[in-house]
């Protein structure tokens, strides 16, 4: 099959391109580099393939010929009131409406990442895809608006689209900016790490491989209109999950206590019964092996001259 990918030099997006190269199918991975985190990390993400430098919001994007387009580019951070927000309406909605019309005129299906903070603080948890969304952040709200783009084009476009809503994606390659990645990094290095809030907040951290997994089978065999939350099976505070770092790595961290940050949720837990059911998928990984991975991944690259 030939697909398209785009912020394919991102830390989900490599691993899905390196994934469907594997299985031997056609691969036109896109990405812009954006400066959000160092892009020369992307490079190194995206060693195993070339990446066309295309700008969503900007570029055409021609997709004649592809049988889906995999649309993983967009701003992502949670942390997103201030100025930066014009980065979110450009690289989220703006990119994304233009690649959805070009699906839809290309008739070519098209799997949408969004996230688990459309829902906000949700109403009930586990939360089923249908609980109300109501994001509490300036990025859960345009990654909402993108859902609301596929469903409009669905509708007077009949593009077709499949949504999976991600919840906290941690592994190899893990954003710099994300707190896995910085509680990593800082006992690496035996620096510091700030905690955001009292620790108690919780999360589905959902490992890398299983959601390439679920991406592809989202592709593959998702009805028409699906939308799916992607959730690791058990929910964790970060007090655990740093718990369990430290007991990974032998070593202890040096928390520094900080205000909770405007636009984060409490808690996110995703209800994985739709999936389940209609793609026969549900995470596989435990959080201490998908740790152990992300610690095996950082250690060797900051112990690297
Ligand atoms: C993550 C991603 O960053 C989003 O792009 C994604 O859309 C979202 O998951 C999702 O599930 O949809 P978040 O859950 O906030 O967002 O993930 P982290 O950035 O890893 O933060 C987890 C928790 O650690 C938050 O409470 C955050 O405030 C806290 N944190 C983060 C810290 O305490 N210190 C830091 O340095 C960074």
């Amino acid at each position: 099959m030939r697909f398209v990918v785009t912020g394919a030099a991102g830390f989900i997006g490599s691993h899905l391109t390196d994934a469907l190269l594997a299985q031997d199918h056609d691969v036109v991975a896109i990405d812009c580099f954006t400066d959000y985190y160092d892009p020369a990390l992307k490079e190194d993400n995206a060693a195993a393939f070339d990446v066309a430098r295309l700008d969503l919001a900007a570029d055409e994007l021609a997709l004649d010929g592809f049988d889906g387009v995999f649309h993983l580019a967009g701003q992502p951070g949670v942390r997103s009131f201030g100025a930066v927000f014009d980065d979110y309406v450009r690289r989220n909605l703006v990119a994304t409406q233009r690649v959805f019309e070009s699906a839809a005129r290309s008739g070519v299906r098209v799997v949408f990442a969004s996230s688990s903070s459309v829902y906000g603080d949700a109403e009930r948890y586990p939360t089923p895809e249908d609980a109300r969304a109501s994001p509490v952040s300036p990025y859960g709200i345009t990654k909402l608006g993108c859902e609301q783009l596929a469903s409009a084009y669905a509708k007077s476009f009949r593009l077709e689209a499949v949504v999976l809503r991600y919840f906290t994606v941690y592994g190899p390659r893990q954003r710099p900016d994300m707190a896995l990645a910085r509680v990593v990094d800082a006992l690496a290095r035996g620096a510091s790490f700030e905690l955001y809030g009292d620790g108690l907040q919780s999360r589905s951290f959902t490992y890398v491989a299983d959601v390439v997994a679920a991406t592809i089978a989202g592709m593959e065999r998702a009805p028409v209109g699906a939308l799916y939350n992607v959730g690791g099976g058990v929910e964790a505070t970060m007090r655990d999950a740093i718990a369990t770092l430290e007991r990974v790595s032998g070593r202890t961290l040096d928390v520094v206590e900080k205000p909770t940050a405007a636009g984060d949720v409490r808690r996110t837990a995703a209800d994985t019964g739709r999936i389940e059911r209609e793609l026969g998928w549900r995470a596989q990984t435990a959080l201490a092996d998908g740790l152990q991975a992300q610690w095996e991944w950082a250690s060797v690259r900051v112990a690297a001259p």
